[in-house]
């Protein structure tokens, strides 16, 4: 299924890891990009101080940097890749569509297909509306969910990390500058798993709420039934409920974690995944809300996601034949399957290595992240930039061990192995203080409010 790359004896070596043209280009690259990257969770304070600064090129879940050296890596564009790097079938029918042009000034036929194969998937939807990020199609989804109840004020789950670069969302997190505070404090948060702090909202702001916008699981389990009753509960008081598919979407389930659950929200919004790493994302939901933003009604128009490039033909044909392959490959399955092996084996060296309330792996197995925790058990940007440092000296990199369907039972073993001498070097740093063992400073979380501020 997946295309195997045994590790290069030099991706194996701890020692023999040359940054210097990496380090050559850093300066340039902040010159002339702020934060030196185009998204901030690749920026260089998101990893170790002796890390790859800039990949050439991939293949499956394989990359190479400036410097040549070669890492698995997992994540795979902050989720976005999950067939492998250059997977072939998508890179091709991307490429056949691209020399039929890629714009026109009419709708391209296309686009009814990929319309079409993406309501066949997710069961509860009769529209949907294409553009090229995620932030773009959460925003459209607050924007009509505001038109269709005629209420300004939106809810969202104040434990996840992230919904959409624009300032409805923004403007809540600690990096809100540039955000005019009137449009934040549109914004309410609710607690994951608390029916209770939903209500509590819906009554301190009667009539007030359009929409209640959340991913219907993210690290934690939904409890029994709490999806279930924040639908009801929306439904009692007027608002719509949407479901924030990015991460959810082509990884719990091909229709989605509203498909996984059994809860259909009335309207939800996918990217990342749908198009192995194509840009392309989209709205769907229920006609009477979708219609809003159409040319088949009398009520004052919604400006829904019309944008130039947002049907551009080569992402849709990618996203095409992305359906396309995980119907025919079990793509999702394998992405559980392959996680639990994973799983299993980085328990057994959390055990092994006596690591246990110190080190922990997270969520779904589809899904992997991990928790770094210093002597005292508390969350650590140190211990999490260490292990990091000591994966990518054994030739892995790994903010999470979230896979794809490129990572075969080879690289698995190899990231295994890789994790169990980390592991090593964390005991000892646990033992003998962190900074014995950590070359340079720790990460940084992304959205924080200065620059300068370092949690340890
Ligand atoms: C849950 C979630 N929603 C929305 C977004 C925004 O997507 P994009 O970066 O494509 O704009 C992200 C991106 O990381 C996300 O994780």
């Amino acid at each position: 299924m997946a295309s195997v790359h045994k590790p290069t004896a030099a991706a194996a070596d701890p020692e023999s890891k040359d940054f210097s043209r990496s380090r050559e280009l850093r300066p340039k690259a902040h010159e002339l990009i702020p934060g030196g990257a185009h998204t901030y969770a690749k920026g260089d304070d998101q990893f170790p101080e002796q890390a790859p600064g800039f990949i050439v090129r991939g293949k499956g879940c394989h990359v190479w940097d400036v410097d040549g050296n070669e890492f698995i890596e997992y994540g795979m564009g902050l989720r976005a890749v999950t067939l492998g790097h250059g997977y072939e079938p998508v890179v091709e029918a991307a490429y056949r569509q691209m020399q039929l042009g890629a714009n026109f000034s009419r709708p391209a036929k296309i686009e009814v297909d990929l319309a079409d194969s993406m309501l066949d998937i997710i069961d509860g939807a009769d529209m949907v509306k294409f553009a090229k990020n995620g932030s773009d199609v959460t925003t459209a989804a607050v924007k009509l969910a505001r038109a269709y109840t005629g209420r300004d004020l939106i809810v969202i789950c104040g434990d996840q990390p992230f919904f959409s670069t624009d300032d409805w969302f923004i403007g809540t997190t600690e990096m809100n500058a540039g955000v005019p505070r009137a449009i934040s404090e549109m914004t309410l948060k609710f607690r994951y798993n608390d029916l209770d702090s939903l209500r509590e909202l819906f009554d301190r702001f009667p009539a007030q709420i359009a929409c209640v916008l959340f991913e219907a699981e993210a690290i934690a389990c939904p409890a029994p039934g709490f999806l279930q009753q924040v639908k009801e509960l929306c439904e009692q008081r007027g608002a719509i409920l949407i479901f924030d598919e990015m991460i959810t979407g082509f990884r719990w389930h091909l229709g989605g974690a509203q498909k996984f659950h059994g809860v259909t929200p009335h309207l939800s919004t996918f990217g990342k995944a749908m198009g192995n790493g194509f840009a392309i994302a989209a709205l769907m939901g229920k006609r009477e809300i979708m219609r809003l933003g159409g040319l088949d009604h009398d009520q004052p128009r919604v400006f829904l996601l019309s944008t130039t490039h947002g049907a551009e033909t080569h992402a849709l044909a990618a996203s095409l034949e992305v359906i396309k392959i995980y119907r025919e490959q079990a793509v999702v399955e394998y992405l559980w399957r392959q996680g639990e092996r994973l799983r299993e084996l980085v328990n057994r060296s959390i055990t092994e290595n006596r690591l246990e309330g110190h080190f922990e792996l997270l969520g779904r197995s589809c899904n992997l992240v991990y928790a770094t925790r210093d002597q005292e058990r508390n969350p650590s940007q140190a211990f999490r930039t260490l292990f990091m440092q000591e994966l990518i000296r054994r030739g892995v990199i790994a903010p999470s061990f979230v896979i794809s369907l490129a990572h075969c039972d080879l690289d698995i073993q190899h990231t295994a192995e890789a994790v169990y001498e980390a592991h090593i070097v964390y005991r000892k740093a646990l033992d003998e203080g962190v900074q014995n063992y950590l070359a340079g400073r720790p990460v940084k979380p992304v959205n924080r409010k200065y620059n300068t501020s370092i949690s340890s």
